[in-house]
């Protein structure tokens, strides 16, 4: 992991559950869509590449077990040390390119499902990655990615609206690089409306809470505050929130 997103992670990682602890009906809705997209049938084998603190696991979970724990891979150790102690989650310090290479092993010989929660724009090489993990897949086991699209409507400034759809893959090559991984592959964008306290997302922005607003020096932060308030004078600010759900299937 590039060391400026590495101290990004462990920068955020202690407030990173904060951020949506007044957002609990989001945080279900989105372990509720990643359950429907993974429809998993009994006990398997999962693993959650770029898991973070799991906050998205919960409903998840439900379907591991200690003798088949959610593999929670991640590269930054702040994060995995907030994963909740659980013995249906297992952490491995990890990128998705060491487990797709097999330079670090998982605990499984095959795999049921690898989830992707918005890690997928960290990885360096993401057609070979998708590959290497596509080999270990169970017939039937599947890949999902989800993914902001480029284009995101936030009310965040348009200095960093640019830069994170610079960094951030289109969902086309996803689907691409799923196909070329000899997956087959199906992309829906599922979208949740954010209604946040204006000043509660400034207070986001400040903490850059996104990796894109890490790359924004402490002036450039406060030129952008500016701007957001100067463009939503509301004190509640609404939001389309859309994401990109790709999922590849092994015949
Ligand atoms: C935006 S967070 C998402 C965390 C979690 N999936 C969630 O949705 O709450 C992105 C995560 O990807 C991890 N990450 C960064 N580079 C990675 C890589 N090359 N492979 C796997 N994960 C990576 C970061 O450490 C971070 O925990």
């Amino acid at each position: 992991m590039a060391s400026t997103e590495e101290e990004h992670y462990r920068r955020l990682a202690a407030t990173y559950e904060r951020n949506w602890a007044d957002r609990p009906e989001y945080v279900e809705w989105m372990a509720d869509r990643i359950l429907a997209w993974l429809s998993p049938s009994g006990r398997e084998r999962f693993v959650d590449i770029g898991a973070g603190t799991g906050l998205f696991l919960r409903r998840l979970m439900e379907h591991a077990s200690a003798e088949r724990p959610i593999v929670c891979v991640d590269p930054s150790q702040p994060m995995l040390d907030r994963l909740p102690d659980d013995e249906r989650l297992s952490p491995l310090r990890a990128t998705a390119e060491q487990i797709a290479s097999g330079e670090v092993a998982l605990p499984y010989e095959t795999v049921d499902a690898f989830t992707f929660k918005e890690s997928v724009h960290h990885v360096r090489d993401i057609p070979q990655t998708l590959r290497g993990l596509a080999e270990r897949l169970s017939p039937g086991g599947r890949i999902l990615i989800v993914t902001l699209p480029p284009r995101l409507e936030y009310p965040l400034f348009p200095a960093a609206l640019d830069r994170f759809a610079e960094r951030q893959p289109a969902l086309e090559d996803l689907v691409a690089a799923l196909e070329e991984a000899g997956l087959r592959t199906e992309c829906r964008i599922e979208e949740y409306t954010v209604v946040i306290a204006r000043d509660q997302w400034i207070d986001l922005v400040r903490n850059r809470w996104m990796s894109v607003l890490s790359s924004f020096s402490a002036e450039e932060i406060e030129d952008g505050v500016a701007c957001i308030e100067s463009r939503h004078p509301e004190e509640i600010l609404t939001y389309p929130d859309r994401f990109g759900f790709i999922r590849g299937v092994r015949a």
